[in-house]
């Protein structure tokens, strides 16, 4: 069954000398979680915020902070994310050693676990954490960067993995990151998808909530 849709804009794609007005342009437009992408230069090739950033954001909007680890290893930084006020955390099965330990302990801190996978990443690395996880989400481009073309090849990914979350009757919420438009919007909610993330698509427009309604459908 797919849940009502939800819109993360990524914080990545936004005027970083004006972070928490950004922030509040896109909650006033109606998006429904931020999603905040954090890299380490290593785990992905480009480096973006830590969780000081998150701190100081945090007081500025109701909005979960959907937070996107791309650093490895995860494990050390999990209290600090948690700390700086991470509702939700999702980590890739390669930035640690110990998937089904790290989501455990993501649970344990309160937050909501979820794991991402990359473009080449299969679903079968994950069949076995279903009931650990509270998010999947499936990389439509490869981890590292906004504004990159959409890889329809992740489309059968999304449907396998809608048929294997209705299948268990889990409760995921199935998310999608990168390249995500008006137009592959309507493409991934067929196959599946009912959480979306999208940077350049919101915050490279003029108008935030239009650029909102037109990823939901509704404009
Ligand atoms: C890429 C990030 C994405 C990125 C998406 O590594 O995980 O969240 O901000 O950007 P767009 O929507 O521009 O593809
Ligand atoms: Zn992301």
């Amino acid at each position: 069954m797919t849940q009502p849709l939800i819109i993360a804009p990524s914080l990545l794609a936004a005027n970083f000398a004006r972070l928490g007005d950004e922030l509040s342009a896109v909650e006033a437009a109606g998006a429904d979680w931020l999603h905040l992408d954090v890299m380490d230069g290593h785990f992905v090739p480009n480096i973006s915020y830590g969780p000081l950033v998150l701190k100081a954001l945090r007081p500025l909007t109701k909005m979960p902070f959907d937070v996107h680890l791309m650093i490895a290893p995860c494990d050390p930084y999990l209290d600090a994310f948690a700390e700086a006020g991470a509702d939700h955390i999702s980590i890739h099965p390669e930035s640690g050693p110990h998937l089904h330990r790290s989501l455990q302990y993501i649970r344990k801190l309160g937050c909501k676990a979820g794991v991402v996978l990359n473009p080449a990443t299969p679903v079968e690395s994950i069949l076995w954490v279903l009931d650990l996880v509270d998010i999947i989400m499936v990389m439509t481009v490869n981890p590292g960067f906004g504004g990159q073309a959409f890889l329809d090849s992740q489309l059968p990914k999304v449907a396998e993995l809608r048929r294997a979350i209705d299948a268990g009757g889990h409760k995921i919420r199935l998310q999608i990151d990168g390249g995500v438009t008006p137009e592959t919007a309507p493409r991934l909610i067929a196959a599946g998808a009912d959480t979306l993330v999208a940077g350049t698509a919101v915050f490279g427009k003029p108008d935030y909530a239009h650029a909102i309604s037109a990823i939901r459908g509704t404009k």
